[in-house]
């Protein structure tokens, strides 16, 4: 049974006066102990939010490759360590799009994070393009196979299934089309990873609220989901997480 998995990615959003809001919703997950949530914040912010969450666990939305060096404006995985983050996304849509990165490149960012100690959340998705010429799955487990990294394990990584088109849009896929594609993801660990497919937990995200959380977690190999509008405050992010609760 893998346990629900609820992050919140806050994008380029949080000062400090956003404090307090972690602080409740990290009250919410303390409560719901039968499900993990976790929020993901900027790099500036983890140290602050990891204190104001407590057992909550606080995490980045980027990692560098490299353990350190030449690399200006990067952020490595120790330094997320240190500051006091517990996992990190990485391949969002937003950076392989807006940021150039590749498969190649995120299947080492996964890597790094691993090396650290940091839990791993590892998105894929496919554009309205791609899912209107019929090319989603093909898209998304490609996606899969090329940005996987050796030893994955349910130890440490978790995927998020992001349709791009559904990304801050209020648009999402029906649930039959989130099982399904959850299921061709699945399938696709099988034959990448063997047994360690089953421990791997597979998050949906894009457009996610209180009042669609129930019955895209109840689809069939959704473990979760990822958050991004709808983390921002504890009014709209806490019933994700009861939703999720309700189910475990
Ligand atoms: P959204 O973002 O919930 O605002 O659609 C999800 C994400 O990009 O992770």
């Amino acid at each position: 049974m893998r346990r629900k998995l609820v992050a919140g990615n806050w994008k380029m959003n949080g000062l400090k006066a956003d404090l307090p809001e972690v602080a409740k919703i990290a009250e919410a997950a303390v409560a719901h102990g039968q499900v993990n949530a976790a929020l993901c914040v900027p790099f500036t912010l983890i140290a602050a939010a990891a204190e104001a969450a407590g057992a909550m666990p606080v995490g980045a939305q980027d990692v560098h490759q490299a353990a350190s060096g030449a690399h200006t404006g990067c952020i490595s995985a120790a330094m997320l360590v240190e500051s006091g983050a517990k996992l990190v996304i990485v391949g969002h849509s937003e950076r392989r799009a807006d940021q150039y990165e590749s498969d190649g490149q995120v299947r080492l960012k996964a890597l790094a994070g691993k090396g650290a100690g940091l839990q791993v959340i590892l998105c894929i998705g496919e554009t309205l393009d791609e899912r209107d010429a019929g090319r989603a799955e093909q898209v998304v487990t490609d996606q899969v196979a090329g940005s996987l990294p050796e030893g994955a394990s349910g130890d440490w990584l978790a995927l998020a299934y992001e349709p791009v088109w559904a990304i801050g849009t209020g648009r999402t896929p029906t649930e039959a089309d989130v099982a399904a594609m959850h299921g061709a993801i699945r399938t696709k660990l099988r034959e990448l990873i063997g047994a360690e497919a089953e421990k791997v937990r597979i998050l949906y995200g894009g457009s996610v609220n209180g009042a669609n959380a129930g019955s895209l977690l109840a689809c069939a190999d959704v473990d979760g989901a990822l958050v991004g509008g709808a983390s921002l405050t504890a009014e709209k992010f806490v019933p994700i997480i009861e939703a999720a609760a309700s189910l475990s």
